[in-house]
């Protein structure tokens, strides 16, 4: 039997049940802000050598919670591990971003694409998962996740990080059944990659669409939400993955909460555009929501973090189903100790606002 977990907030709010205290965890919270990691990512050599050593990424994903009392791991790896098992070639150039040595471009590179095997080509992912849950010995659940279809179609297309993803955009309109072919493979790969994450042991998954608010709203149903929804049926669909609440993060694209509503998923992810008072109204009681600081207020000083983090608690109110983190990943520059603050200050004031 699976040791049961000591600290089920970060479920229950998921499932929107009462909780004693908002549970908080970071998006990026295993990240160069900590100094801990970047020794660890130097003894690796790179950040792929670091994601592909299973102990490395345990080690790795611990760090933040010997730090902070956080409410759950996430997986150390990144999304790019499903375009790299394709066989596209991924690489960090050093403060360059991610670089694929061979972009797709065409019809015939599409067609070449299949669904990776994810016990062999992707054997690395689920022994950190496998790995991370033992070392966990049930103190928090662990969240596996993946990129959207959309956005590791972006980066697949573009070969690289981009403002815009203009190229990735440009084969939406000139080719639209080979933009359809990519991101149906993408589909049925993310789900398989999820399901493999949750039969080795992860506890919540989570859809990262980091560029789905680049897409005008007939083009983001088109080409994201399509297909972040077929993934999330398969999933409801599979043995391992049935039962696991399932986030939806579309990052810039609050327009489309309703919809996203609609997916079967537990919760969405939010931004820091919009105020989870109008979000909660949005998706009218259907999902949890998660987030939604502007990582950029880790900047400033602790009275300032604390009033914002109030804020945000303040803006949801004290109906169950909230998770709180940022709106985007914590930045490299930001004060670990500022941190503390931001999570010591999220079951402080929750306590109060809850009278727990
Ligand atoms: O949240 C966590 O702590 C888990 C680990 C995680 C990483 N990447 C580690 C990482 C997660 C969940 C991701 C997701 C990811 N990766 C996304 C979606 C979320 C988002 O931030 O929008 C995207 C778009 C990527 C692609 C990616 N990976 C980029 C653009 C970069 C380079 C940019 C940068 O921050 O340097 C990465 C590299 C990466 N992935 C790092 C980390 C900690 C930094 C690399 C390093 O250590 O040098």
């Amino acid at each position: 039997m699976p040791t049961p977990l000591k600290n089920d907030r970060l479920l229950r709010a998921l499932r929107r049940e009462p909780v004693d205290t908002t549970p908080v965890w970071v998006m990026r919270q295993a990240g160069r802000y900590l100094p801990e990691y970047r020794a660890t990512r130097a003894k690796a050599g790179s950040f792929m050598a670091l994601a592909q050593n299973p102990e490395l990424a345990c080690e790795v994903t611990l760090q933040p919670l010997r730090r902070f009392e956080l409410d759950a791991a996430i997986l150390f790896s990144d999304i790019l591990t499903i375009p790299d098992a394709m066989g596209l070639g991924l690489s960090f150039a050093q403060g360059e971003g991610p670089q694929f040595a061979r972009p797709v471009r065409s019809r015939a590179d599409v067609a070449r694409l299949g669904v990776p095997d994810m016990e062999t080509e992707l054997r690395y992912v689920m022994d950190a998962v496998r790995v991370i849950r033992r070392e966990l010995d049930g103190s928090v659940p662990l969240i596996g996740f993946s990129g959207s279809p959309w956005t590791l179609a972006c980066y697949m297309v573009e070969g690289e990080g981009s403002r815009d993803f203009a190229t990735a955009k440009a084969m939406c309109w000139n080719e639209p059944a080979t933009a359809h072919q990519l991101l149906d493979t993408l589909a049925r790969s993310v789900a398989a990659y999820l399901s493999a994450q949750a039969a080795a042991g992860a506890q919540v998954l989570m859809v990262f669409d980091t560029w789905g608010g680049m897409l005008g709203p007939a083009a983001y149903r088109e080409f994201s939400l399509r297909y972040m929804a077929q993934a999330v049926d398969a999933l409801k669909a599979d043995p391992h993955a049935r039962e696991l609440p399932i986030i939806l993060f579309s990052k810039g694209a609050h327009a489309h909460l309703a919809a996203m509503a609609d997916t079967g998923c537990a919760a969405l992810g939010v931004d820091w555009t919009i105020d989870l008072a109008d979000a909660r109204r949005a998706v009218d009681g259907k999902v949890a929501l998660q987030g939604n600081l502007d990582p950029a207020v880790l900047r400033a000083q602790p009275d300032i973090i604390r009033r914002e983090v109030r804020r945000v608690l303040d803006s949801y109110g004290k109906h169950p189903g909230h998770v709180f983190n940022l709106g985007h990943g914590i930045t490299p520059e930001v004060d670990p100790e500022h941190v503390k603050v931001l999570v010591d200050e999220v079951h402080a004031y929750s306590r109060i606002l809850r009278g727990s």
